[in-house]
């Protein structure tokens, strides 16, 4: 039996195992075609029946109203940061970005080179570990973008930030889509890597309502334009076909769980135990605020960093692994997808426990010393 531990990682993150399962036994001959299933042809009917089985699954775990397209993309999250302002910004307009992280700031980089930003609000004073609720609009936004879940800083907006008339909600799913119910309804797009939540990295899904690609610019790169892929219907160019054969497996996993409900169930269960330990541990905090906390990342410290690396390294022992926090913030962050079994958030309980113990046994020996 292949030794499998538990992985933390914030992405490329675990997958569920029967999805890696199914995959292993499609490898060589996917169904009884006797071709594995990165060898075929994107064009034949296989592969054909894969896509449109994927883009059904999805449609039906998020209820995906008919005026939206399911896109498959390449290029990753980050090619979204300048593809929405590209297709959607006219020099002369204001888009408005909540700032809540450092992928929000990649965003509005990339949206500066095309048009206007203004920054409805920003955590970044308090190094991003707030949501901030009062925000400043422009007059009139084109769109409104915000990252629903910040992935190194722990924090999640608890419901879909607000919308001024006329402008639409265009939104970074990375790292939380489908962890729980989304009304697809409120949102212009929404767009999404898929190495956290649906599968290995290489395919982005992008949610897109028609409306939109119909008015999207003109006279861009192909590449570039909605309008291009809506049409090809993701096959403009060979698309990332086993992505899309993985999240294929995995919206059928989610389907299995009982849907976003019984995802959000499980990933409610799972993040509020580590919080609850946090709440009475005498040495590991969580460095949200409470309100804005992730279910996806669960960002913690010791408050001293030599403590926090050996706590990193007790566990790595332990065989939990990825437990380091972003380079850019340290302590530790544990990413808790949908996949990640709620086994490794006990034994993780039960290791900061431990160690918790250990270091109270020394330091009642020193202070009785
Ligand atoms: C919230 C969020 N947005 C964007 C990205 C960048 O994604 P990609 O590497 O797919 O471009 C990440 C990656 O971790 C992320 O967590």
């Amino acid at each position: 039996m292949t030794k499998r531990i538990f992985n933390f990682s914030a992405g490329p993150a675990v997958l569920p195992e029967p999805v890696i399962e199914e995959a292993k036994a499609n490898m060589l001959s996917l169904g009884d075609t006797g071709v594995g299933v990165m060898e075929h042809s994107h064009r034949g009917a296989a592969l054909t029946a894969v896509f449109e089985e994927a883009e059904a699954l999805c449609r039906k775990i998020a209820n995906i109203p008919d005026n939206y397209h399911v896109l498959f993309l390449q290029g990753g999250a980050s090619s979204q940061f300048a593809m929405i302002p590209q297709n959607f910004l006219a020099d002369d307009q204001t888009a408005d970005y909540l700032v809540t992280g450092s992928w929000s700031k990649k965003a509005v980089k990339e949206a500066k080179l095309f048009g206007n930003v203004n920054i409805a609000c920003s955590s970044e004073d308090t190094t991003f570990n707030y949501i901030p609720k009062e925000r400043t609009h422009s007059d009139s936004p084109r769109y409104v973008h915000f990252t629903s879940n910040n992935t190194i800083y722990g924090t999640q907006f608890q419901t879909e930030p607000e919308c001024p008339e006329g402008a639409f909600l265009v939104c970074d799913a990375s790292s939380d889509i489908f962890s729980r119910p989304i009304d697809v309804s409120k949102y212009g797009i929404i767009y999404a890597g898929a190495q956290k939540n649906l599968g290995p990295s290489g395919v982005t899904l992008v949610i897109i309502r028609d409306d939109l690609v119909q008015a999207s610019k003109e006279g861009l790169p192909s590449m570039q334009m909605y309008r291009t892929h809506a049409d090809a219907k993701s096959l403009y160019n060979t698309p990332p076909a086993f992505g899309i054969y993985m999240m294929k497996l995995v919206f059928q996993w989610i389907l299995d769980q009982g849907g976003l409900t019984g995802v959000t169930e499980t990933n409610q269960r799972k993040a509020g135990k580590l919080y609850d330990f946090f709440e009475q541990s005498e040495m590991f905090t969580a460095t949200a605020e409470k309100e804005s906390r992730s279910m996806m990342n669960v960002t913690f410290v010791t408050g001293d960093a030599d403590l926090d690396k050996d706590f990193i390294a007790y566990a790595k022992e332990r065989d939990l692994d990825a437990l380091k926090g972003h380079r850019s913030i340290g302590g530790m962050r544990a990413s808790i997808y949908n996949a990640f079994p709620e086994a490794g958030v006990d034994r993780l309980i039960e290791v900061m426990q431990e160690f918790e113990a250990s270091h109270a046994s020394t330091s009642t020996t020193n202070s009785a010393g």
